[in-house]
């Protein structure tokens, strides 16, 4: 199995301003100077530019929350892979659930949008994950292969590695309540054993965990075999806790 590095990544959804981000990028540079782990900040587009500028010289990654899958047209209120490549963001979160679920995003945008970004050269970071109900329901690993399948349909083989997938169960995310470090694990193995199929990458691609991830149960949740690192939401705004959870990937 080839070394996967660990990833560790801010989801600070709809929060900090210009001037809260720019505080928080310079309280945690310091804090985490000594990581060998992969780290990303993925602020709103207003403080894209101000993260990428105080980063600059560091090993820190600069991720958008989103992005349209066309290269321009009359799509008001929207961005495409271009605009943030030039703001020299690297990566860009896609289909997260409360994309999914709040703004109707859909299997087909997200087939588009993770060729988009892989062409604009931005790391997409794809996220898939259960609602409550399917799970109960026992309908996870068809959720998760039609979520896969889609959002993977127009990467080539040789692709595959540049893509991260983020397993984020939908019951998880800002409830407190943590998937337990089995229950995460087994997902992430059958969503690699799905990547497998696909190529012969899979075994290059980092798979994170996000949902509920603190400092307290972060060492546990990414020790998994197939849990690659964190996406990480509200924990990640506070600068303590996202410095403790970077700590923890290595
Ligand atoms: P949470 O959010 O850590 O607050 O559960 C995770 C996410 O939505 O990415």
């Amino acid at each position: 199995m080839p070394d996967r590095t660990p990833y560790v990544a801010a989801n600070w959804k709809m929060h900090k301003t210009v001037a809260e981000a720019a505080e928080f990028v310079d309280a945690l540079l310091p804090r985490i100077a000594a990581t060998q782990s992969d780290v990303a900040i993925c602020p709103p587009f207003t403080a894209l530019s101000a993260v990428v500028e105080r980063r600059y010289g560091t090993a820190v990654k600069v991720a958008a929350q989103n992005m349209h899958e066309e290269a321009s047209g009359a799509f008001t209120g929207e961005v495409s892979a271009a605009m943030l490549a030039e703001l020299d963001v690297e990566a860009v979160v896609l289909g997260h659930s409360e994309r999914r679920q709040l703004f109707g995003e859909t299997d087909e945008a997200l087939a588009r949008k993770v060729p988009a970004a892989l062409a604009a050269g931005l790391e997409p970071i794809l996220c898939v994950g259960e609602t409550e109900e399917a799970r109960d329901g026992g309908q996870t690993e068809a959720v998760l292969e039609r979520q896969l399948q889609a959002g993977l349909a127009g990467v080539e083989g040789g692709k595959l590695g540049d893509v991260v997938i983020a397993y984020e169960p939908i019951w998880a995310i800002g409830t407190g309540r943590t998937a337990t470090p089995e229950q995460a694990q087994e997902v992430c193995a059958y969503i690699r054993d799905l990547l497998r199929e696909r190529g012969a990458a899979a075994d290059a691609v980092r798979i994170l965990y996000g949902g509920s991830v603190k400092p307290d149960n972060a060492t546990e949740l990414m020790g998994q075999p197939d849990i690659d690192g964190a996406l990480v939401g509200g924990a990640s705004l506070d600068v303590g806790d996202f410095a403790a959870i970077v700590k923890a990937a290595g």
